[in-house]
């Protein structure tokens, strides 16, 4: 399985900020899982250039792209637009859960305006931007998502071994 996981932060494109939400769910998958993140990038808080990568990316063969950031209410916050935009079929059981797991957290959770949806074979999912927040969503989907690639992917049994009882 192939990942990508893209930073939207108008800061971090800039060079102005570190990025550390990106590197954190890049140890995290490689931690966690068998599979190759592939791509990486940081784009700004603009919809054309969330949705291009996104694109291009599921056009290169990704399964799975985790975004981190620009799901909040500034008015630069449109990831999930993006999102939108591009996905052929949403998941909203997987932005549901993350919702209500982080909501057990903090109240905060309620701001985050993340989706999650499919487009052809690749997964994509929204996620908070700061690195607390990555981590508790994390913690939450890690476990569904052998199974939700090997489903996406038809291949069945590859990923068995990680599959929840
Ligand atoms: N979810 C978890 N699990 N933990 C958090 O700390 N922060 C919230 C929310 N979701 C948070 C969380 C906050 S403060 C905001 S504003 C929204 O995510 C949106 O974050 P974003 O604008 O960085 O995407």
């Amino acid at each position: 399985m192939q990942v990508g996981i893209l930073t939207v932060s108008d800061r971090g494109a800039r060079g102005e900020y570190e990025d550390r939400s990106g590197p954190l769910l890049a140890e995290m998958v490689q931690n966690s899982t068998p599979w190759v993140v592939s791509q990486q990038a940081i784009v700004p808080d603009e919809l054309a250039a969330i949705a291009q990568t996104l694109i291009d990316w599921c056009e290169a063969g990704l399964n799975l792209i985790l975004t981190s950031g620009g799901t909040g209410f500034a008015p630069r916050d449109v990831t999930p637009e993006a999102t939108k935009a591009v996905i052929e079929r949403e998941a909203p059981g997987i932005a549901e859960a993350l919702r209500a797991e982080s909501l057990k957290i903090t109240r905060h959770a309620m701001l985050s305006r993340a989706v999650a949806g499919i487009r052809g074979r690749t997964l994509i999912i929204n996620l908070p931007g700061s690195p607390k927040a990555v981590r508790e969503n994390m913690d939450v989907l890690l476990p569904i998502l052998p199974h939700a690639l090997e489903l996406l992917t038809d291949t069945p049994g590859s990923e068995s071994h990680h599959r929840q009882v």
